[in-house]
């Protein structure tokens, strides 16, 4: 069969729509964020069906929901529905307390449970079945994120014999860390369960196929630019990285409308005469987002210029408020503003304008627009779109990134951000205020470069990278 027919099946923890109740009603609307941009396209272009929590209460009649919202969107779209038991054993459990954390080299927030892990199992399980009932020989089926790691593993036992791909969204420990994990045996041969394994960074590569070569099964038998070749028993399995990015052109194009010029426009019309410093982060303690108030507390202290003429836009979208970890980081974030608000503030003047709520379209792109500075300083992060979509629409070159090191895009993006060690208060706060006296011809060189680079690794080409790797792979099951 010619590869450009062949159906393509997404699977992912959420569905790329959100169903949520309005007054007495039922709604459906597109889902946001990175992935679905990214992937709905390619879906679309492939006939495809994309599987996945519906996300919602079991009372929603979620198949009459998707059949209207597939029909519009030109694909098909099928629930894995979960009970509220999975749904805390699964996702808020394993999923978001257990691989989250430890994925993100943050080993205090772990929680190891035995109980939670064999929900996990069970759930990925009960995805595989879904899935087996739907596929057919020539199917490209792909994987996506943490929450699922052991599909493939589950549909191989039922006997699937199709290429199946799979995307790592986060990143992967090294084997030190991994060790910790009393299932990191399963954890990794699930993962080699694959044809193709793809990854965001070469470190995040590195890192599994050193954590896979331990396995008494596994040869590593070849090492490309983009991937490496492990012999796992009969089998060949590649490990690549790709590292995820944004429609660039399409951002550009957003950006660009009236009603968003409009906005940008009122937004600095508001905080007149002022630099604006922006954050956009979920509400997570993998975003750094306590060190980064430090920081910019510390610059107001070190670059007393700065006074009455920066602020810090921080928003924080509300994100997993079911799991405690999230509630008490929430609280802190809240005190912390508060105090560093209560000391510096001037009459006219707040340095820290913090938001806890999530921005529709035209207000996200008009942040982007209108802010000059953008301060993303994650502990750890898979890759950081929001960091791609600002320079993105930095439409006048203007605007200065200060990434952190521990962030994916630092790999792509390090030679013109200003880049930051996060725990290194100190060090942040002397690039904001380096940031805040840069010479416009700096600026303009910096994000020029940045756009241009952007433009060359769209998601486009994310998506063609990875599916020509995963038709690439010889095929024996
Ligand atoms: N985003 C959004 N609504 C908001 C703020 C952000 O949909 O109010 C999107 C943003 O455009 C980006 C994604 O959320 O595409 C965040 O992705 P990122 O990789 O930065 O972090 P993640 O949340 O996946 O850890
Ligand atoms: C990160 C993960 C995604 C996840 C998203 C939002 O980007 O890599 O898999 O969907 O965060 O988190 P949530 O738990 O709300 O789906």
């Amino acid at each position: 069969m010619n590869d450009d027919n062949r159906r393509m099946v997404v699977v992912s923890n959420r569905l790329p729509a959100v169903i949520h109740p309005n007054e007495d009603r039922w709604e459906i609307e597109a889902g946001s964020g990175g992935l679905v941009t990214a992937l709905e396209p390619v879906v679309q272009a492939h006939q495809g069906l994309w599987i996945g929590w519906p996300g919602c209460s079991e009372e929603a009649p979620v198949e009459a929901l998707l059949e209207q919202f597939g029909q519009q969107r030109g694909y098909r779209l099928l629930p894995v529905p979960l009970s509220e038991d999975q749904v805390q054993g699964y996702y808020h459990g394993f999923s978001n307390e257990t691989l989250w954390p430890l994925f993100h080299d943050l080993l205090g927030h772990c929680r190891f449970d035995t109980g939670t892990w064999k929900v996990y199992r069970e759930v990925n399980d009960l995805f595989a079945r879904v899935m087996a009932d739907q596929l057919s020989e020539s199917d490209l089926v792909w994987v996506h994120d943490y929450q699922l790691v052991l599909v493939g593993d589950c549909l191989r036992r039922l006997g699937c014999h199709q290429r199946l791909g799979y995307f790592l969204h986060i990143p992967f420990p090294s084997p030190d860390l991994l060790r910790r994990l009393p299932w990191k045996d399963e954890i990794l041969r699930g993962l080699l369960a694959y044809d193709l394994i793809g990854f965001q960074t070469l470190r995040d590569r590195r890192n599994f196929v050193n954590g896979a070569a331990q396995l008494p099964e596994v040869t590593i038998i070849g090492r490309q630019r983009y991937h490496t070749l492990l012999q796992v028993g009969e089998r060949v399995v590649r490990a690549g990285h790709f590292p995820i990015s944004i429609d660039v052109s399409d951002f550009e194009r957003r950006a660009r409308a009236p009603e968003v010029d409009e906005a940008a426009w009122y937004l600095h019309e508001n905080l007149e005469g002022r630099q604006l410093i922006l954050g956009i982060d979920r509400l997570d303690y993998t975003k750094g987002l306590q060190e980064r108030f430090l920081a910019f507390e510390r610059a107001l202290e070190i670059c007393p210029e700065m006074r009455g003429k920066s602020s810090l836009l921080q928003i924080v979208v509300p994100s997993r408020t079911d799991v405690p970890e999230y509630q008490r980081h929430k609280e802190m974030l809240d005190r912390e503003t508060g105090r560093i608000n209560s000391r510096f503030a001037e009459a006219g003047w707040v340095p820290i304008h913090y938001l806890y709520r999530s921005l529709d379209p035209v207000q996200l792109l008009a942040h982007y627009r209108a802010c000059e500075i953008a301060l993303i300083t994650p502990l750890r992060d898979g890759m950081n779109l929001v960091a791609k979509e600002y320079c993105a629409c930095s439409l006048d070159n203007n605007g200065v990134l200060i990434l952190s090191e521990f962030a994916g895009a630092a790999d792509q993006m390090g030679r013109d951000a200003l880049l930051v060690n996060p725990y290194d208060i100190d060090g942040t706060a002397e690039a904001i205020c380096r940031a805040f006296h840069m010479p416009q011809e700096e600026r303009q060189r910096r994000m020029r470069r940045l756009r241009q680079d952007l433009r060359r690794n769209d998601v486009h080409r994310w998506v063609d990278l990875f599916m020509r790797n995963l038709l690439a792979v010889s095929h024996r099951h």
